[in-house]
């Protein structure tokens, strides 16, 4: 199998930062090592309320970071507008909710088709590869293909969090979605909640090209180091798709 793409998201970098309103640690940084650790990929969400990355930080990922950036964000005229001036190499598109701690679910594509597709419109003429972020559902999977865009990303949270038969469950609902991925015709990714165990089988399905790991991995670092702690990621993903 071919190897997996490690988006890393560096969101906590900045909530770390933003504890004490200075610049340290700066996401930045962490986001020049993620090519040495093994990443292909910096990801980062710019949410309404700047709680974490800043538009700032923005800027100097697209500007000071020789690797290609994928800026979640939420389909408001603010973000487009961002995106269309930074042009991050991908944008994927999450829902959010001011009150959630993160982000809790996928995209309803299928409630919102006709706004999203003239939504995303300007964003692949600019050039910029759009995934929507959706539940491993058929019905949104569907709704992503009418929509136009090139790929989604299928939210592995609700399988992280389930255990034994209900993680079996979510899992079979991912092995489903990445499977009509592939039919519909769309590159299929996967994220949220992921870590050094839950991520085994996600790597396992062929159709999944591309990964993108944040928390987990920030909360390792201060173990193990950033390079260190995404560094054990890459091996994870490597041995999976080598069939080790
Ligand atoms: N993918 C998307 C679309 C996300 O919104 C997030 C969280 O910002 C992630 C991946 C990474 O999730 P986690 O931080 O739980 O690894």
């Amino acid at each position: 199998m071919r190897r997996i793409r490690l988006g890393i998201n560096i969101d906590h970098v900045a909530t770390l930062r933003n504890a004490r309103g200075g610049t340290h640690p700066d996401p930045i940084r962490a986001a020049r090592l993620v090519r040495e650790a093994g990443g292909d990929q910096v990801t980062a969400h710019l949410r309404e309320d700047r709680r974490h990355i800043t538009d700032a930080d923005v800027e100097r990922i697209a500007r000071e970071v020789d690797l290609p950036f994928n800026l979640e964000m939420a389909a408001t005229e603010e973000m487009r507008a961002i995106a269309l001036r930074v042009r991050p190499h991908a944008c994927c598109i999450v829902p959010e909710r001011r009150e959630e701690r993160t982000t809790e679910s996928g995209l309803d594509v299928a409630g919102q088709e006709t706004y999203l597709r003239r939504y995303v419109g300007p964003l692949l003429e600019a050039g910029i590869r759009v995934s929507l972020f959706v539940d491993p559902d058929p019905v949104q999977l569907e709704a992503a293909a009418r929509v136009g865009v090139p790929c989604v990303e299928l939210h592995t949270g609700t399988y992280c969090e389930a255990a034994g038969t209900a993680r079996e469950r979510e899992l079979r609902r991912l092995v489903e979605a990445a499977r009509r991925c592939a039919e519909l015709g769309l590159e299929c990714h996967a994220g949220h909640g992921l870590d050094y165990d839950n991520v085994r089988p996600v790597a396992a399905l062929p159709q999944v090209v591309e990964l993108n790991i944040g928390h987990f991995l920030i909360g390792e670092a201060v173990f193990a180091g950033f390079v260190a702690a995404v560094r054990r990621m890459r091996e994870i993903l490597d041995a999976v798709r080598s069939g080790a």
